[in-house]
């Protein structure tokens, strides 16, 4: 949440920022600013409710601020309403510190109250402008530097941060400091970046620093400094980023998402790629011997949102497949209750960004217990891939549609390989099975293009119901999970109210809310339970729905209950959610497409989820 970027250098600092502002948009977009200064003179801010859009007009394209030294900031309000006024950069009473904020600063009030006995004057809502004064005030109470006085602050704030300040007696210089919140320093040069995300600044560079938690960097022209809190310079290696610049930008298609769908095929034949040699799993890179696997006896999957809907589709493969027992948990809520955990269980951590907060909390927890952590990550060097014991990753490059579509396809991947790994070192499935599935899992990709080339039909049929009010996803077994990620998309990027439901369970309340006209999309991959679903569709039916089928080439008596079907080619049942889910991202795009809303930035949401 919130997009920070920050340039010193010696090109004009304000339309380098709004560039990079632009490629993070995704992470917050209810409001901006800039603040530039040059050399010894007083920084200037501009600042704009709204999108970046306005932001940039209200500054000639960063024509308008002159000075080659600045910070930017696109914002997802947490303390205050977007406005003017709460957005960032923040400044203190007497211009000395000025700084970006993305995280939340969870002691804000009592730091607040601390500062107003101290005369400090407040004239926005956020948690920010705390942290800024603060800063100020432990500068000007202990004569120290900047180091110093940021050192003093984080020691005093709780919650999460990536700050980004400067300092009216430090020109030339930015500082930063970072607590479980994502900030990386790029360095060419006689220039130096900081920002929230790689792609704000992979034009310029891709010499990137990942600054370590609850560390401080002091950005010159050129050159950055790392500090630990006791105000000692720490050594960190730079990393080069491999992935093309090409990769964060459209590519002639309409939005991030439609392009990011396309991309599935090759996240996946990537990921897999990492993983298959000469026709077998090797999970090397991960750490994860064949004797740690032989040891675990229990998996807990914990994630958020769509990286929780892979966790569900996990469990279902995993037990078939490894005979382990698994346990799927939302981060937010195993955080918070002392959850059972045993010395031999594996805690596999899925997430694209590797910074949500309840996931990275999650992770921390079960490491805190002791118990042995994976995490199933897209992002290299985010907080989650340096905490957890073991990595996989995740090759489905930079994601920036907030609707996730390719890393989830790519973290399914990654879900199959370790669930046949496991049952291959546990001896639950013979040799021949799994040379079966590694081939199988490679046709994978190739399945995808193929659905992606029908296309134009699930287009149609979203045009046709785009005024739809409610919709339902049903199916059993891996065929819910699919229907939970089907429904979220809906959710979020149509804003159509959408509902999962194991297709049993609809008798149970839930029939009572369909009515003539109502959308209900029946999955039937799994050939064991497709009478059963089918029955289900027919309840419906009888009372009014409108069915969308969405089953496998052959399962063609589905035409019998549905009014409209989508067939996906056949693979085995483990891996049909691969398959299952592009048309339901399809329906979701195409729907939000043909309700005119703003498909890569939905109201209300941002990419990563940093703060809880
Ligand atoms: O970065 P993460 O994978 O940890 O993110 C988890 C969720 O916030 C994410 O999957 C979210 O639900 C997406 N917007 C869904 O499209």
């Amino acid at each position: 949440m919130c997009g920070i970027v920050g340039y010193n250098g010696s090109s004009q600092a304000a339309p380098i920022l709004l560039d990079g502002l632009e490629k993070l948009e995704y992470r917050g977009y209810d409001s901006s600013g800039l603040a530039v200064r040059s050399g010894s003179n007083d920084i200037e801010i501009v600042k704009a409710k709204g999108r970046l859009r306005i932001l940039s007009e209200k500054t000639d394209e960063g024509r308008a601020l002159s000075g080659t030294c600045g910070i930017g900031h696109t914002r997802w309000a947490t303390h205050g309403e977007p406005s003017e006024n709460n957005a960032h950069p923040h400044i203190s009473d007497d211009r000395n510190v000025t700084g970006v904020h993305n995280g939340i600063i969870e002691n804000y009030q009592e730091l607040k109250e601390k500062l107003l006995r101290h005369d400090y004057k407040f004239y926005s809502d956020t948690d920010t402008e705390v942290a800024i004064k603060l800063i100020d005030y432990y500068m000007k109470k202990y004569h120290g530097g900047p180091v110093d006085s940021i050192a003093r602050a984080m020691i005093r704030i709780r919650g999460s941060y990536a700050l980004v300040v400067m300092f009216k007696d430090y020109p030339d210089e930015i500082y930063c400091a970072r607590k479980d919140s994502p900030l990386i320093i790029g360095v060419k040069e006689g220039e130096s970046f900081a920002a929230s995300d790689v792609p704000a600044i992979l034009k310029h560079t891709r010499r990137v620093y990942y600054i370590g938690n609850q560390q401080i960097a002091k950005l010159t022209k050129g050159e950055v400094k790392f500090f630990d809190l006791d105000r000692e310079e720490v050594e960190i290696e730079p990393k080069e980023v491999t992935w093309d610049a090409e990769a964060a930008e459209k590519n002639g298609f309409e939005h991030f998402m439609i392009k990011e769908i396309h991309e599935q095929p090759k996240a996946a034949r990537d990921t897999i790629g990492s993983i298959i040699h000469e026709g077998k799993i090797s999970l090397q890179e991960t750490g994860l011997t064949d004797d740690i696997i032989a040891g675990i006896t229990q998996v807990i999957i914990v994630a958020c949102g769509s990286a929780y809907h892979v966790g569900m589709a996990g469990q279902y493969i995993f037990e078939d497949l490894a005979r382990i027992p698994v346990r799927v948990e939302l981060a937010s809520e195993f955080r918070y209750r002392n959850p059972l955990l045993n010395e031999n269980d594996l805690v596999i951590v899925i997430s694209q960004s590797g910074e949500t907060a309840d996931s990275l909390a999650a992770l921390r927890l079960a490491k805190e217990k002791g118990i042995r952590t994976l995490g199933i990550i897209n992002v290299v060097g985010s907080s989650i891939a340096r905490e957890a014991d073991h990595v996989f990753y995740t090759l489905a490059g930079p994601e920036i549609a907030v609707a996730t579509t390719k890393a989830y396809s790519a973290q399914l991947i990654a879900v199959y390989a370790l669930a046949i790994q496991f049952a291959h070192v546990r001896n639950t499935i013979e040799e021949e099975r799994y040379s079966e599935l590694i081939a199988e899992m490679e046709t994978l990709p190739a399945k995808m293009e193929r659905i992606l080339e029908d296309k134009e039909r699930i287009q149609w049929f979203a045009a046709k119901y785009s005024n739809a009010k409610d919709m339902f996803f049903i199916g059993r077994g891996i065929d819910y999970a699919i229907s939970m990620e089907g429904s979220l998309k809906m959710k979020e990027i149509s804003y159509v109210h959408s509902e999962a439901y194991a297709a049993g369970e609809l008798k149970h309340g839930t029939i009572s809310l369909v009515e003539n006209g109502t959308l209900v999309v029946g999955v039937c991959t799994q050939n064991r339970l497709f009478e059963k679903t089918r029955s289900n569709m027919v309840e419906v039916k009888s009372r009014g729905a409108y069915l969308m089928g969405l089953t496998s080439y052959g399962n063609y008596s589905i035409e019998d209950t549905a009014d409209f079907t989508v067939y996906i080619p056949k693979t085995d049942q483990n891996f049909a959610t691969s398959l299952a889910i592009i048309p339901l991202q399809l329906l979701g795009y195409y729907l939000s497409v043909a309700r005119g809303l703003n498909v890569d930035k939905p109201r209300n949401l941002a990419k990563s989820v940093t703060v809880e």
